[in-house]
């Protein structure tokens, strides 16, 4: 549904979806910037159907839902009080001593009154939210009660936007959805009323940090840090009240090129102190500034090793200067030579972060955070998770995934991300039964680094340029709340809060038709692009579309190394690489074994024969052919389920969707072609089913 201004979509938050809670009788119990925000919410709600607010104190009123902070006073209303008493006694019996946290809260029943009771207000916030997820739900008597704390402590956005338009990136490097919401052409957008929105939606699917440019920082997006600190600060007005706190990427040379000192040498007293007096005065305009984003020593950014010094010596020279604000530094480990020669098989991109970081562990300040890509490689639509998530115990660690569509069709084809996602978070690094990747991002006490993950708005009337694209960026909220929740019941609840059942005509078959396109669209893509973990067979420079050698003879580390017998890297400990040796024993062991290693990476780890024979029965090579002709009949499959929808859902949704479905379909065809001709005419060996290969 589009907003009222029709200049924006309103994504998972319509007027409709707070229906049930606004045309209920509520009252708001505590004080703070963020129930300012619960109450206008709520206000706005009422005003439109038909509910009523209180704000407290207020007398003996008959409610239906009380949002109450713990801890304040008691109220003169019996109805009021045994609510809270009902939040408190669940609370109670859960028998955790009943700390909601900062962001918790606990959601009860007492006879026909719905409590909502958080710590702290940002607690209440989110409880408002999970109200309008459940919508009528959320008022039926037998609910029983349920408690609620995130998983993960920062669940953060690091946007890619450059505030100056880069000459080959753009203004949002890798943005398929626009220009930037924050900046154009060198300047604040100026739009504050959009970051709002924006904030609201975060706010919504449980996310509370962002990063406001790009990893990589020209010369202008350097001055946020000092002369520019003023446009920061007013992005980080807008998104505090929704709890989200502002994070700025910065350049490691910063001493150098804003400061004017002859090094940035982590070590050299002058850098040192430039660090600390620009970070405090950070910290004067932005109180709850979060902290920086670090990518250093990394395709051309510039880092410690300057100096001769390492990535700890780099991260914790910054981490110094943030300690006595309370901030923290998210430094990448995303770091490889991106300088390689194709000839030398013996280096491999897939080992450089392990190779890099991992001797460092225990050498971070605690206000370190290692960010880590959630594969070895960079953001393909399969990769194995990357072994330093198991490497690094005395390091906080954070993983990083990519909700802008890069490597997975750019927002021009239907790539629901979630199961894939929820995969990677639930993979065992040590075996299966023992902790998980997101045990390893929650942290031992709770201190773990949490989930990032790279944004994909933009200034698009949908946000995300394809609108279905909005619901990998609420499902990555959703998950870094809560990594256990099922992908598919995430979805349930974006396509329930933005084709609200109250407005559809046909409430069913929408929300069916969307499970049966967007379910499985990830495993679809994957069918028709790369097959079996190899990667990287895009187009160089934009990533989109199908290039098999596109990379082959390039410096970039990224090859399938496919000759007339075989294909794929071995990264096999025996003849390889070694890479598979980084894993702990048992994924060690399950890797370095052709036979073991699960078909799905295959090639990411072997380098094996055309006739290979795959788990299934089927080789590789009929596997390439059967699963590219597969992925382009599912593709027409989604374009025939999403005719069905027209006429039942907002027009202007239709249209985006069906053209993207047109150019999806145009895209998938090529992929199949090129790459099942390629492995053709590389191997000799025909389809086994005779079907037109060129
Ligand atoms: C990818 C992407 C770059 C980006 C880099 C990063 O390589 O193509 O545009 O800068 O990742 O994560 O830093």
């Amino acid at each position: 549904m589009i907003a009222e201004e029709a200049r924006l979509h309103a994504a998972w938050l319509p007027p409709e979806a707070f229906r049930a809670l606004g045309s209920r009788r509520v009252l708001v119990h505590g004080d703070g910037m963020l129930v300012d925000t619960v109450l206008d919410e709520v206000a706005r709600a009422c005003a439109r159907y038909g509910g009523r607010m209180w704000h407290s104190p207020s007398w003996d009123v008959d409610v239906d839902l009380v949002l109450a902070l713990r801890g304040t006073d008691e109220l003169p209303s019996a109805t009021v009080q045994a609510a809270r008493a009902a939040g408190e006694a669940a609370l109670a019996q859960a028998g955790d001593n009943a700390v909601l946290g900062a962001e918790g809260f606990v959601l009860a029943r007492a006879g026909d009154v719905t409590a909502v009771l958080a710590d702290a207000p940002a607690g209440l916030l989110y409880g408002l939210f999970h109200l309008v997820r459940l919508g009528a739900a959320a008022f039926d008597t037998t609910r029983p009660a349920e408690q609620h704390r995130p998983a993960l402590r920062r669940r953060m956005l690091n946007h890619w936007d450059n505030v100056a338009v880069h000459p080959v990136m753009g203004q949002v490097e890798r943005g398929y959805a626009g220009g930037s919401i924050f900046w154009r052409n060198g300047r604040p957008r100026g739009d504050l009323a959009r970051i709002r929105e924006y904030a609201r939606l975060l706010a919504a699917c449980g996310i509370n940090a962002i990063s406001v440019n790009n990893v990589n920082v020209g010369r202008t997006e350097a001055r946020l840090l000092t002369d520019r600190l003023g446009d920061v600060a007013e992005i980080a007005d807008v998104l505090r009240p929704y709890g989200i706190r502002v994070h700025l990427s910065v350049t490691f040379a910063a001493p150098v090129v804003l400061g004017g000192l002859p090094n940035a040498d982590p070590v050299d007293e002058a850098v040192r102190a430039w660090w600390a007096v620009t970070t405090r005065q950070v910290y004067e305009r932005i109180p709850d500034f979060g902290g920086y984003v670090v990518k250093a020593d990394s395709e051309g950014q510039p880092g410690p090793f300057t100096y001769g010094r390492d990535h700890a010596d780099g991260a914790n020279l910054l981490a110094d200067a943030l300690a006595p604000h309370g901030g923290v530094v998210h430094w990448r480990a995303f770091v490889y030579n991106h300088h390689q020669d194709w000839r030398d098989r013996s280096t491999d991109r897939a080992r450089a972060a392990y190779d890099h970081f991992v001797p460092l562990d225990g050498r971070f300040r605690d206000n370190v955070v290692l960010q880590v890509k959630f594969g070895p490689v960079d953001f393909q639509v399969r990769e194995p998770v990357s072994p330093v998530l198991a490497a690094m115990p005395a390091t906080r660690l954070a993983v990083e995934v990519q909700v802008t569509q890069e490597y997975t069709g750019q927002q021009r084809h239907v790539c629901h991300l979630g199961p894939w996602w929820s995969e990677v978070l639930r993979f065992a690094p040590w075996g299966p039964g023992g902790r998980t990747v997101a045990d390893v991002a929650a942290g031992e006490a709770g201190e773990g680094g949490g989930l990032v993950a790279v944004a994909n708005v933009g200034d698009d009337l949908f946000w995300t340029g394809h609108p279905l694209a909005q619901a990998n960026l609420y499902t990555v909220g959703r998950l870094a709340w809560d990594p256990q929740l099922d992908p598919r019941a995430v979805l349930d609840e974006w396509i329930a809060l933005t084709f609200p059942q109250s407005a559809m005509a046909d409430p069913e078959l929408v929300g069916r038709t969307l499970h049966e396109i967007m379910d499985d669209s990830w495993r679809t893509y994957e069918r028709y692009t790369a097959p079996l973990g190899v990667g990287f067979m895009v187009h160089p420079g934009d990533h989109y579309g199908p290039d098999v050698d596109g990379y082959e003879y390039t410096r970039w580390g990224t090859y399938h190394f496919a000759d007339r017998d075989g294909v794929g890297v071995d990264r096999s400990r025996a003849s390889g690489t070694g890479f598979a040796g980084q894993y702990p024993p048992y994924w060690a062991q399950v890797y370095e074994s052709p036979e073991r290693c699960p078909d799905e990476l295959l090639l990411f780890f072997h380098h094996v024969p055309y006739g290979h024979v795959l788990h299934d029965g089927s080789t590789v090579i009929q596997h390439i052919y059967d699963t590219h002709f597969a992925g382009v009949e599912e593709v027409a499959v989604m374009r025939g389920r999403w005719r069905t929808l027209k006429g039942l859902i907002d027009p202007a949704v239709y249209e985006r969707v069906e053209q993207r479905l047109d150019e999806q379909a145009r895209s998938a065809t090529e992929w199949r072609d090129q790459t099942n001709t390629y492995f053709f005419r590389k191997s000799g060996v025909p389809d086994a089913h005779g079907r037109r290969i060129y």
